[in-house]
């Protein structure tokens, strides 16, 4: 069946949303997504019918109480988890992966080893450099192939020694798309003994995650990547969760995943997270897709995917044709998520940026917090990539559109 990009586009508001009359052409979805009429809906049905903290006994609270545990169960299924208890919801991927940083430091020793991947966003980079510090831990830096654009197994057997204690793997690249096997990474480092933890910020908004199959140990991402709030998750295995030590208030919650919970949080994000998860099932119910929650995630990515492939292949194809342009990340679809940065001889990255903004194709420039990327690139620091990140909901007029303008800028 043909992806119904209409039916799709019909349900984010933000995609008729013009400027002085001037229509957008969001590529800047590697930053942030937009999100569906779902989403919204569930956040002011909160303010209007239930707004109120959780645990009493009034009829607004018992709906909090009720949807915060619908949302996780929800998570879980989308995350590919049977147990609600391994996911945590937190203010962001950052915050959540300090947090846990700073419990795991209990277990490691002065003298351990950790790996941080160079293909890693700082979110999954500066918590871990931080706790090394405060520990006296030994930091190894796994690189990333240049011709696969990936992280490869050889490379990280070659740092697994007695004493490492963790993985952190990017699940994909924020900067070149580039997406690692975290099955195969992950499986080499239990084998030496160590904990993962992977980022997958990225990768959720183009692909379904199974952290099951995997087999990592925790993994984070943020759904505002992907069509949701401003909000982070966080899946853990249950036995680690149980095991570590918690920074929490003492009065609050020793129950899985709650104690992770610190604060009051944010019920109208957990809410409209809801919308999110909602809207995907509509997106598959609209492919005459059936079967249980997961299966309806999956059908969706699956559809969502295959379209973003298609635009992938036809924005690939453009810029390749560009004279003067070096794509950073791979020229093919293999082994990517639909992330496309590049660098020009003649024009820098933030002097494009502000061309394409200025005509309403929004974009990304600088390292976009890829700062070991940039630097294993040899990229400019302050200037970095021109980035395009593109959506299930772009269609293949706005890849056109964009890439006639960015010729037109770049050939000008
Ligand atoms: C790959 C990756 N990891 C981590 C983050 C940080 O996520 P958050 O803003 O939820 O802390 C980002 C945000 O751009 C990202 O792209």
């Amino acid at each position: 069946m043909a992806f119904p990009i209409e039916q799709v586009r019909a349900q984010f508001p933000a995609l008729a949303t013009t400027d002085s009359g001037q229509r957008r052409i969001y590529f800047d979805n590697a930053a942030g997504t937009q999100v569906p009429r779902h989403t919204i809906e569930r956040i002011t049905d909160f303010f209007h019918r239930y707004n109120s903290n959780t645990g009493v006994f009034n009829s607004t609270s018992v709906a909090v109480d009720a949807m915060v545990e619908e949302t996780i169960t929800a998570l879980a299924d989308y995350l590919g988890t049977p147990d609600p208890g391994e996911v945590i919801i937190g203010a962001n991927m950052t915050t959540l992966t300090y947090q846990l940083s700073r419990s795991l430091a209990h277990r490691f020793e002065p003298g351990d080893e950790i790996i941080i991947s160079r293909m890693e966003h700082e979110g999954n980079v500066t918590p871990w450099l931080q706790v090394a510090e405060d520990n006296d831990l030994v930091v190894r830096w796994l690189d990333f192939d240049r011709d696969s654009w990936r992280v490869e197994p050889e490379s990280l057997q070659a740092l697994l020694s007695d004493r490492t204690r963790l993985l952190a793997l990017n699940y994909a690249s924020n900067l070149t798309g580039g997406v690692n096997d975290v099955k195969a990474l992950s499986s080499l480092a239990h084998d030496a003994g160590a904990l993962v933890y992977v980022d997958a910020v990225q990768f959720a908004s183009h692909r379904l995650i199974d952290v099951v199959d995997l087999g990592v140990d925790f993994l984070a991402c943020s759904p505002y990547k992907f069509y949701g709030p401003h909000l982070g998750i966080v899946f853990g295995r249950r036995e680690l969760l149980e095991s570590l030590r918690v920074y929490k208030l003492r009065c609050a919650s020793d129950a899985l995943p709650y104690k992770f919970s610190t604060g009051t949080p944010a019920f109208e994000l957990i809410a409209g997270l809801m919308g999110t998860l909602e809207y995907f099932q509509w997106l598959a119910q609209e492919l005459g897709a059936t079967g249980n929650r997961r299966q309806l995630f999956a059908a969706a990515y699956r559809a969502m995917g295959a379209h973003e492939d298609q635009l992938s292949a036809q924005l690939l194809q453009g810029l390749l044709a560009i004279p003067g342009l070096r794509m950073q990340g791979a020229t093919t679809l293999e082994h990517r998520v639909a992330t496309f940065s590049f660098v020009h001889d003649r024009l820098t990255p933030s002097a494009i940026a502000k061309r394409l903004s200025a005509a309403g194709v929004f974009c990304h420039w600088g390292d976009n917090y890829a700062m070991e990327v940039a630097g294993a690139l040899d990229l400019d620091p302050v200037e970095g990539v021109l980035r395009l990140g593109l959506g299930h909901y772009n269609s293949e007029e706005e890849v056109a559109e964009g890439l006639d303008l960015i010729a037109e800028i770049l050939g000008g």
